[in-house]
């Protein structure tokens, strides 16, 4: 039976580079049937709302989702459609993985980060956020539990497991933040225990900042709470070429989306000249994620990756910000000839 997938193209770059990833995987031979569902600022033209019903049911009965960035309008006071997706379908996982390709423009050739960050508490969970009606002071609620905590750390070890890492790194700011981050750290602690074959490290997040930026090679994977996932995850893209080359899943317990780190890339939009490797990349995560019930599932992802694999290195058919001048379409039609 031919499994379906929602896809919501997105705003900005998205549609283009949502596209490339279909031609991607329909060029594979993944036979997935594809449920096209409407968000963000595209949604809120066509049917009046940011997030429509249909969209979310869309979603709920597939399970699965590729997504493109969604652009949230800052004014009007509308929460981040991001962040409600992750809420609505309890997405508590966002997977970040970086990994280096030769031939991008990048400092290091050995980079291999997957960055865990705890996806619907902390800093973006949406509660007490306020500003005073003067204008002259603004409040917003960090928010960890217990058991936010244990099930983000637990993914992470459990993953450190599955795919055979050594080490995990528990990144906190519990010195100053000692009640939120306190709390993250104590819980990770006791979590740690339980995994006496994985290496456990702590590390304060500034630290982690300049150490990740002079010595990737010492982090394997990270776990972290909302907001500094968000930072660190952006940084890891940057020591890899780029936002171009960093995807992410937001994993439930019912329902994965997946999708790239970066935005709608609003400065070149509409151009044809983003990289759609993020979503290529995202689509990859899909298919392992398909791949830990269905073997097949599995080669499809090695066979797009080492063809991206080859095509970046030869780095006569990338975008821009690879260092080449093809369009998005040219790069994608490169990536389908070496499949
Ligand atoms: P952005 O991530 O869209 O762009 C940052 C920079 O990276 C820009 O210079 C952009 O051109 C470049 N870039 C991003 N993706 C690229 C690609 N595939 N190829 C080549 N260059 C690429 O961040 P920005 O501009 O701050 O945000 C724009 C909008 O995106 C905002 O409305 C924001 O809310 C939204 N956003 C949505 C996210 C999502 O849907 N998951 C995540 C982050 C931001
Ligand atoms: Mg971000």
């Amino acid at each position: 039976t031919q499994r379906s997938i929602t896809v919501i193209p997105g705003d900005g770059i998205g549609p283009s580079i949502v596209e490339a990833a279909i031609r991607i995987l329909d060029a594979a031979g993944c036979n997935f049937h594809y449920d096209y569902a409407d968000a963000g600022l595209m949604a809120l033209e066509k049917h009046g709302e940011l997030l429509p019903q249909r969209t979310l049911d869309l979603i709920a009965n597939n399970k699965i989702a590729l997504k493109g960035p969604l652009t949230t309008p800052i004014a009007g006071g509308f929460t981040s459609i991001n962040v409600s997706l992750r809420k609505h379908f309890n997405l508590y996982a966002n997977l970040r993985p970086v990994v280096s390709f030769e031939g991008t423009k990048s400092r290091f050739d050995n980079v291999d980060i997957i960055t865990i960050r705890e996806n619907t508490e902390g800093m973006y969970s949406g509660a007490g956020q306020t500003r005073a009606s003067d204008n002259n002071s603004a409040e917003a609620m960090s928010i960890v539990t217990r058991e936010g905590a244990e099930r983000i750390t637990e993914f992470a070890y459990q993953l450190a497991v599955k795919e055979g890492r050594k080490k995990v790194t528990i990144v906190h700011k519990a010195n100053i933040l000692k009640s939120t981050s306190g709390l993250f750290l104590e819980v990770a602690r006791e979590v740690a225990l339980r995994y006496p074959q994985i290496e456990t490290n702590e590390m304060i997040v500034d630290a982690v900042c300049m150490n990740l930026v002079m010595y990737p090679e010492r982090f394997d994977i990270i776990v972290t709470t909302n907001l500094f996932g968000d930072i660190i995850s952006d940084l890891c893209a940057g020591l890899i070429g780029g936002l171009g080359m960093a995807p992410g899943a937001n994993i439930g317990k019912e329902v994965a989306i997946f999708e790239a780190v970066h935005g709608s890339a609003p400065d070149i939009a509409g151009q044809n000249i983003a990289n759609p490797c993020s979503v290529i990349l995202a689509a990859i995560q899909m298919l392992e994620h398909l791949g830990q019930q269905d073997k097949g599932m599995q080669d499809k992802a090695e066979l797009i990756r080492s063809a991206m694999r080859k095509t970046i290195k030869d780095g006569t058919t990338v975008t821009r910000d690879l260092g080449g001048n093809a369009s998005t379409t040219e790069f994608t039609q490169a990536i389908i000839a070496n499949l």
